[in-house]
């Protein structure tokens, strides 16, 4: 069993405050692994680093199993919390982060509220409020025991996220891929498959989210080429079928990650452009029973991007592709 995997026989008994976590896009299962997290495994002796916290519920559940921890010291450990902190275009952050669970006329900071109920673990929280590649230092390369990713919603945040703070994981540090299972976010499938020499999976992911370990250094080579994403189409889909050789079922066995795998792959090839091999991984998995049920509008997108570029007379032979792409229309 891997050093986070014990943890697992413990997620049964976790019994979080009634009414004191705020609103949460992540699942009970989800909160309580971070609750065990802080109690039983992080120390604080490296920074550990939350990626969209949004209204605080994942914080809440971390800082709680941190404060209850017999070895975090609140007057040296500090959690640090990135996010907006704000709603509006862009951001991904709900109204549901508002305490009023909307947004109030003429505000669209919920900074106040998150702090408010926050509260109890203001003294070792560090709040950093507004675009990551804002409020995250360049210069920064003190090493990270925990980095908790809720963030990596496009390519362009997941680049920060791989520039500034994987840079800064050594053997020892924990990470957490929230939204595992979200075929739009392949890069945070992709990039797994590239660390795979270098960590553990600690078990089934728990509903969405992905824990590891890092057991080796991590190249910076490895690191560069996931930043800068300089792997091939081929490349990605050879590094999420690495992923799916070590993922099945969550631990909950609601999410058959294997399928989510394969419609990650589809979303490699349509981010590239090449619609007609997305529509062709993707089309099979129509008749996947999860998958039809939870991502309708996924294979919907995905369609019609192919039928669009077969309208436009884009669909043809892949000798097609490339002299039109050559000659440039
Ligand atoms: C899924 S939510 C986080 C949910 C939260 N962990 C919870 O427990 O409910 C994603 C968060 O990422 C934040 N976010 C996305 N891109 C960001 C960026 N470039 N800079 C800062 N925050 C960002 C959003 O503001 C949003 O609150």
């Amino acid at each position: 069993m891997t050093h986070l995997g014990r943890l697992y026989d413990l997620l049964d008994d976790v019994r979080l405050p009634d009414g004191a976590i705020p609103y949460s896009q992540v699942s009970s299962w989800e909160l309580r692994f971070l609750y065990l997290l802080g109690r039983h495994h992080l120390t604080g002796g490296d920074r550990l680093v939350e990626l969209g916290s949004g209204g605080g519920g994942s914080t809440y559940a971390l800082a709680l199993g941190l404060r209850e921890s017999p070895v975090f010291d609140e007057r040296t450990g500090r959690l640090h919390a990135y996010d907006f902190f704000r709603v509006g275009k862009g951001t991904f952050a709900s109204e549901k982060f508002f305490t009023s669970g909307s947004r109030p006329e003429g505000e669209d900071s919920f900074l106040d509220d998150f702090r408010s109920r926050l509260e109890p673990f203001l003294p070792f929280l560090e709040i950093h409020a507004g675009d990551l590649w804002q409020t995250s230092d360049p210069l920064d390369t003190g090493p990270v025991e925990f980095l908790h990713v809720d963030i990596a919603k496009t390519a362009r945040v997941f680049r920060c996220v791989t520039e500034r703070f994987l840079t800064r994981l050594r053997p020892g540090s924990v990470v957490l891929h929230q939204d595992f299972a979200g075929p739009r976010l392949p890069w945070l499938h992709h990039s797994t498959g590239a660390l795979l020499p270098y960590v553990e999976i600690a078990g089934p992911p728990i509903r969405s989210t992905l824990a590891f370990e890092v057991v080796r250094p991590i190249p910076e080579e490895v690191l560069r080429r996931i930043a800068e994403d300089a792997y091939t189409v081929d490349e990605k889909l050879a590094l999420i079928s690495a992923v799916q050789d070590r993922v099945d079922l969550d631990h909950t066995g609601g999410i058959p990650f294997k399928p989510v795998l394969e419609f990650a792959k589809a979303y490699v090839a349509h981010y590239a452009g090449d619609h007609r091999r997305a529509w062709s991984i993707a089309k099979p998995l129509t008749s996947d029973a999860y998958l039809s049920r939870t991502r309708a509008d996924h294979f919907a997108q995905v369609r019609r991007a192919y039928e669009q570029e077969r309208e436009r007379g884009g669909g043809g032979s892949r000798l097609g592709r490339l002299v039109k792409k050559a000659v440039g229309r």
